[in-house]
């Protein structure tokens, strides 16, 4: 069994974007600009909102942490989208989510300018993901891919099996890893509430991602034997002994799946980190498109 250890393969990704960063300054560049919005006090997006924000200070990027109160009406938000689209020292943006339930999500995404869109939720990103053209990928699925990548895990031919289909991770995951290339050429199914034993699909498969949310949901049983699993779940589950008040628990039971598998990700430590260093990539990346548009 070999280990993901995305932490690790973040902060090499970290200070290989902090190098680029390096050169821009010494060549007299304006360094890539992130701003996140973040409405309300939820207290696991303040948490990773505050780690992007972080990330940027950490390797040299600027930053704009924009908060706003959860009673903001969908016209503000929309004004603030508006303002961020406009403003030319900004590079990109991320909207957190979730947004309160009396702000219609789809519309806050589809008002972000899809070239400060470095979260690739808008359509015309979310398009070319799936047509297999330049554009920025989901921070999460980004992750995944980098991770299968740097680690050569082999995915052509393979059978993937993809739990839950949120359009943040499931759905995105199950289009890359149907995509041509590498990582990719698998053999995909897209798995959610509504599959009929899903034990089935699981046993099965090659490679299983799992973004369901169901603490120690993938048993060794439901594997087989040099499986590669990449664990997407981080439930905090209250726990009174730690400090925090409770851990962050993935999907699989770790110390059962991992005895069978070849490759697997852990929780905490796993696609968790990679999420932030690849919103960073896609920051330099919305530089460079920028850059390249007004050429
Ligand atoms: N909420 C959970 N994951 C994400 C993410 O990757 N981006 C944003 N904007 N919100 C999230």
């Amino acid at each position: 069994m070999q280990l993901l250890d995305g932490k690790k393969t973040a902060e090499d990704i970290k200070s290989e974007i902090a190098t680029e960063v390096q050169k821009i300054k010494n060549s007299g560049g304006k360094v890539p600009h992130l701003a996140a919005v973040i409405v309300g006090t939820d207290g696991a997006s303040l948490t990773y909102v505050g780690s992007k924000v972080r990330s940027c200070q950490q390797i040299g990027f600027e930053s704009t942490l924009v908060s706003l109160e959860d009673t903001i009406t969908e016209t503000a938000l929309l004004d603030k989208i508006k303002e961020l689209n406009a403003d030319d020292n900004l590079d990109g943006y991320i909207v957190q989510l979730p947004l309160p339930k009396h702000i219609d999500e789809q519309k806050i995404l589809m008002a972000i300018d899809p070239n400060k869109d470095v979260d690739g939720f808008h359509p015309a990103n979310f398009g070319k993901m799936a047509l297999e053209m330049e554009t920025f990928l989901p921070a999460t699925p980004f992750g995944i891919m980098q991770l299968l990548e740097r680690y050569k895990v082999e995915t052509s031919g393979k059978h993937t099996v993809v739990i839950g289909r949120s359009h943040i991770v499931g759905r995105p995951m199950s289009i890359l890893m149907s995509r041509k290339g590498y990582p990719g050429d698998s053999t995909v199914t897209l798995t959610h509430s509504r599959t009929k034993d899903i034990e089935k699909f699981t046993k099965e498969a090659d490679i299983i991602i799992t973004a369901l949310g169901v603490p120690n949901y993938l048993k060794a049983d439901m594997v087989k034997e040099g499986v590669v699993v990449i664990d997407v779940g981080i439930t905090r589950v209250p726990d009174a002994s730690h400090p925090k008040g409770y851990v962050i628990t993935g999907d699989v039971d770790f110390d059962g799946v991992s005895k069978k598998s070849s490759f697997i990700t852990p929780v905490p430590g796993g696609v968790g980190p990679m999420t932030i260093a690849m919103l960073l990539k896609n920051t330099l990346l919305a530089r460079e498109m920028k850059i390249a548009r007004n050429a």
